[in-house]
């Protein structure tokens, strides 16, 4: 398929300097009114993101689903869960999103499966020893009776990461590995079916016209051969740790040569698809080992989503950033938040000396005290800062309204596996996920039509008053400060890829000079700051008094 005259198939590194709003497609907008977000509510809004400004969308996964971990469990790669609509409305979502000049990445998830996949289901009645459990990780489990799961791995949703099954003849008999949730088994990244079947999927969608893909858990794939235990080794593993050590099933060195045949499936089209990894490595050059020439394009910045709203560590891990990335030649990605993990304003609300951001979704984390209206104003500041700094940035839906984490939805309410997994003790992630207001008013705040059925997490009694239609008529509203940052990017020759020189402005505050003629200085501190003279103020996150850059606030100059 071919792209429409509005997307540059001369622009073969558009994504160096991309700005990609995720759609969490349950959570956006419902056409329907079945109360979840489908794609004919994501075509509905397409205008509404060429406003705003983006270049791309990330999707996530769309596929036939049991939702047990709201479609990351995927049982069919190459069609479309009926509740989010059908091929042909996909189809039409890519036409017509690359005819307004937005180009679309999915998301693959290619660590695990559904249980429900043929596949799996094919293990399961095939039994131990047959070359279906081959495709997934099967063993007999420890102990006597093989009672005790075959290692120490852990679940990243609580418990072990070990289900045992009841085999044909009603006994309990092997063991099959997911590292999710037990309906999301992982599959055996040695077996030809699923490199096939991986590949097969990423040309299915690029010959549909689909620009790139997301890769769920890229750092996972690879499980070491002799499924080893953890033996209490942290992960991610510590900075000073030998080379040689490596985690059993984190960042395995071979997961690397799987990207390099991804990529080459990429670069096989015209023009070239794009990869952006989903890799929690936590070492710079563990990540940057991912974005070699001839393996992904990007990979998600989450050490810059983690770091507390301070100067000092805000400004290394800057540094490292850039200075990790410039080693392979990758831009690097900045991210404030997705929906895995608490939304800025209600991150950057708490202490930030007393927390580690990132996934508090544990009660002594909600327990500290947070002020949404300095969280806010940070979240604005994070906005411009993360749009000015090189390379690429990710804006999750809702980030652009400044919506705060939802911290009070019911026990009950929770969808997030997490929660079950972790016996409550974990509130999960539903908190980012609640769907988007659209309008002050009405059932759904506009997320679905009048009369339809309650969207599928309550939103709060407030959720009006950050809507869409509220803030486009109020010019100092974070849409409004996204959309203007936004234009002021797309045309300015200093934004987007390159490089930044960092101006000393003090111990609370970031200060940094792009070529030709651009400035961001940000002020973490809580004495107001001096901006440079001469220097003209393009764009503010907050008002500037007496001429200078109040507590927790950013701004573009023009030098
Ligand atoms: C990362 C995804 O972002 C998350 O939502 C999901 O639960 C896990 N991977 C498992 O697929
Ligand atoms: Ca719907």
């Amino acid at each position: 398929m071919s792209l429409p005259a509005s997307i540059s198939n001369a622009d073969q590194e558009w994504w160096r300097r991309a700005v990609v709003y995720q759609i969490y497609p349950r959570s956006f907008a419902d056409s329907n009114g079945d109360g979840i977000g489908d794609i004919n509510g994501i075509r509905s809004r397409l205008s509404y993101l060429a406003a705003l400004g983006v270049d791309a969308i990330w999707v996530n996964p769309w596929y036939p689903s049991p939702m047990k971990d709201a479609g990351y469990d995927v049982s069919d790669y190459r069609a479309i869960e009926p509740v989010f609509g059908t091929m042909a409305e996909a189809e039409a979502m890519i036409a017509e999103a690359h005819a307004v000049g937005i180009r679309v990445i999915l998301d693959i998830v290619p660590n695990h499966t559904s249980d429900q996949h043929p596949w799996f289901q094919a293990a399961l009645a095939a039994g131990p020893g047959s070359a279906e459990r081959e495709r997934f990780v099967f063993r007999a489990g420890r102990g006597a009776g093989g009672e005790l799961p075959p290692n120490d791995w852990m679940s990243e949703f609580g418990g072990p990461a070990w289900t045992r099954v009841t085999e044909a003849d009603g006994r309990p008999g092997q063991w099959y590995l997911r590292l999710f949730a037990p309906e999301q088994p992982d599959v055996n990244w040695d077996h030809p079916d699923i490199r096939e079947e991986f590949t097969e999927s990423l040309r299915f969608w690029f010959d549909r016209g689909v620009d790139g893909f997301r890769i769920d858990v890229a750092h996972g794939l690879v499980k070491d051969a002799g499924l080893v235990d953890i033996d209490g080794l942290p992960f991610p593993l510590p900075d000073d740790t030998p080379e040689h050590i490596e985690h059993p099933h984190w960042d395995q060195p071979g997961v690397h040569e799987i990207f390099r045949s991804w990529r080459e499936v990429a670069d096989a089209y015209d023009p070239p698809r794009v990869f952006c990894g989903e890799i929690w490595v936590g070492r710079d050059h563990r990540l940057t080992a991912y974005l070699r020439p001839d393996e992904l394009h990007t990979a998600f910045n989450f050490n810059f989503l983690m770091a507390p709203w301070l100067a000092g560590p805000m400004r290394e891990t800057i540094t490292s950033t850039l200075a990790a990335h410039a080693t392979v030649g990758a831009p690097a990605t900045w991210v404030l938040g997705n929906h895995d993990v608490c939304r800025p304003v209600s991150r950057y609300a708490r202490p930030q000396e007393l927390v580690s951001p990132g996934f508090p979704h544990l009660q002594a984390y909600l327990d500290l005290p947070a002020d949404l209206a300095v969280g806010r104003r940070r979240a604005r500041a994070a906005a411009l800062l993360s749009l000015a700094l090189p390379g690429g940035a990710y804006v999750f839906a809702g980030e652009e309204l400044g919506l705060a984490e939802v911290e009070d939805i019911p026990l009950a309410a929770r969808q997030d596996p997490i929660v079950a997994g972790t016996g409550g003790e974990n509130l999960g992630r539903d908190g980012c996920r609640v769907p988007l207001p659209w309008t002050a008013s009405g059932d759904s705040y506009g997320f679905g039509p009048e009369g339809g059925a309650a969207p599928w997490l309550p939103q709060p009694a407030d959720w009006g008053a950050s809507a869409v239609a509220v803030q486009e008529a109020d010019t100092d509203s974070t849409l409004a400060l996204y959309r203007q940052a936004l234009a002021v990017r797309a045309g300015h020759p200093a934004l987007g890829d390159g490089d930044l020189s960092w101006v000393e402005a003090g111990e609370h505050a970031l200060a940094f000079r792009r070529d030709p003629g651009f400035g961001c200085w940000v002020n973490f501190g809580p004495e107001p700051l001096a901006l440079p003279q001469g220097a003209e103020v393009v764009l503010a996150s907050g008002e500037l008094v007496a001429g200078e850059l109040p507590a927790d606030t950013a701004a573009w100059l023009r030098f």
